[in-house]
């Protein structure tokens, strides 16, 4: 089911800092910040030769990523994200071997344009995995 790592997330707690930091000390290619209300975040994509990281923000105090800030005030990796080929295919199955999705179960449109889904860390050994469709 699972296929390239499409990206590793951090909290950060200064997005405009942390973009900076990534384009002007390490000297990677550094996407424009987008926010993405339906998720609550501003982000910004690191892309690197293999992999990217996403650079994430609270948009606001009700985004999902406050409660994660407060607890991580330093900021902290904050998801895993896997490519899947079909996710539709990926939640049947996972939700047939008793897996949880967060929200409502279905796949929402992430940041990519693309849709993914959120297992529950505690199904996972306690990291936060994003599936997202190829
Ligand atoms: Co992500």
């Amino acid at each position: 089911m699972l296929e390239k790592l499409n990206h590793i997330a951090i909290v950060v707690t200064d997005l405009q800092a942390a973009t900076s930091l990534y384009r002007d000390v390490f000297g990677a290619d550094v996407s424009a910040v987008v926010d993405l209300p339906e998720h609550g975040v501003s982000t910004a994509f690191v892309n690197l030769p293999n992999t990217k990281v996403e650079l994430l923000h609270p948009l606001s105090d009700d985004s999902p990523i406050a409660g994660f800030l407060s607890r991580n005030a330093d900021g902290a990796i904050h998801h895993v994200c896997f490519e899947v080929q079909d996710i539709e295919d990926a939640c049947e199955k996972l939700l047939k071997q008793g897996m949880r999705i967060l929200g409502d179960g279905r796949p929402k449109i992430g940041a990519h344009g693309k849709p993914v889904i959120f297992l529950h860390p505690k199904d996972v050994y306690g990291t936060l995995i994003e599936l997202e469709q190829a």
